[in-house]
């Protein structure tokens, strides 16, 4: 099964994949998380990304595809995927098509997570980050246990640097302008709006009310 999850920054993509993912026995691949891995890593890909997505731009169309097939020819992908905030842009949308059909993956379930502008601008500005194991945090949703350390492995926290005012406004344009084109793209596929504006176990309450009867085909027409 191939998940895509849609939504506009902080909406609470990387909230619920990893979630979504257990769940399903399948992977979660965020774009975000693997770009900000190459900046980190200062990789020649790290080199040339990093001010664009310091800026809130988006990376270019041919960087993210190769970046992400390379990532999707990993064996753990073989029976399906998760893909947090991929595609982006049209062009993204049809290559994805287009690696689904070659595969023999079926088309993908795209749930589309949406929230008020101002509910997403609170959230981010809110969010903290464990560098090392890429927990998500909001000091005023869901604080750490002790106030500015992940739970998990007592890293210090951090604010991306993309979650600055002005590279958030720039973000909400970019999804507004680009990738907001993309729900066009799926809209007659199987595609399911879910409101994010709610607290999170609803949330994921609601997608997997979309995703269960999927989940048995899947199983039926494996035992069968
Ligand atoms: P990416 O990392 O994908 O960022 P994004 O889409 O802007 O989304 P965010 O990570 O900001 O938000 P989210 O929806 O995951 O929310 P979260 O769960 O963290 O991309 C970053 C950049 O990389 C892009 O700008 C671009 O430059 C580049 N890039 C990535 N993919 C690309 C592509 N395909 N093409 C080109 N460029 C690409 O939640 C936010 C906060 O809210 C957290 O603090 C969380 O705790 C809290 N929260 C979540 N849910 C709830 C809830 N229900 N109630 C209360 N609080 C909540």
């Amino acid at each position: 099964m191939v998940i895509l999850l849609f939504g506009p920054p902080g909406c609470g993509k990387g909230t619920q994949s990893p979630h979504i993912a257990n769940l399903l026995n399948i992977p979660a691949i965020s774009t975000g998380e693997m770009l900000r891995a190459e900046v980190e890593a200062g990789s020649p890909l790290g080199k040339a990304a990093a001010g664009i997505l310091a800026s809130g731009q988006l990376v270019s169309d041919d960087i993210v595809s190769q970046m992400l097939v390379r990532r999707l020819s990993e064996p753990d992908c073989g029976d399906g995927f998760l893909l947090d905030g991929y595609p982006r842009t049209v062009p993204q949308a049809e290559f994805l098509d287009a690696y689904l059909r070659k595969h023999g993956f079926a088309p993908a379930t795209v749930l589309f997570l949406t929230a008020p502008d101002y509910v997403l601008i609170e959230r981010i500005g809110s969010r903290r980050q464990c560098p090392r194991c890429g927990a998500i945090y909001n000091i005023l949703f869901k604080p750490p246990a002790r106030p500015g350390h992940c739970d998990r492995d007592g890293t210090a926290l951090v604010k991306r640097k993309d979650d600055a005012a002005e590279a958030v406004k720039q973000r909400l344009r970019a999804y507004q302008t680009q990738t907001q084109l993309v729900l066009e793209h799926y809209r007659n596929g199987d595609f399911h709006t879910v409101r994010a504006d709610r607290p999170p176990a609803e949330v994921l309450r609601d997608i997997m009310v979309v995703l269960e009867p999927r989940m048995a085909a899947v199983a039926r027409r494996r035992t069968g």
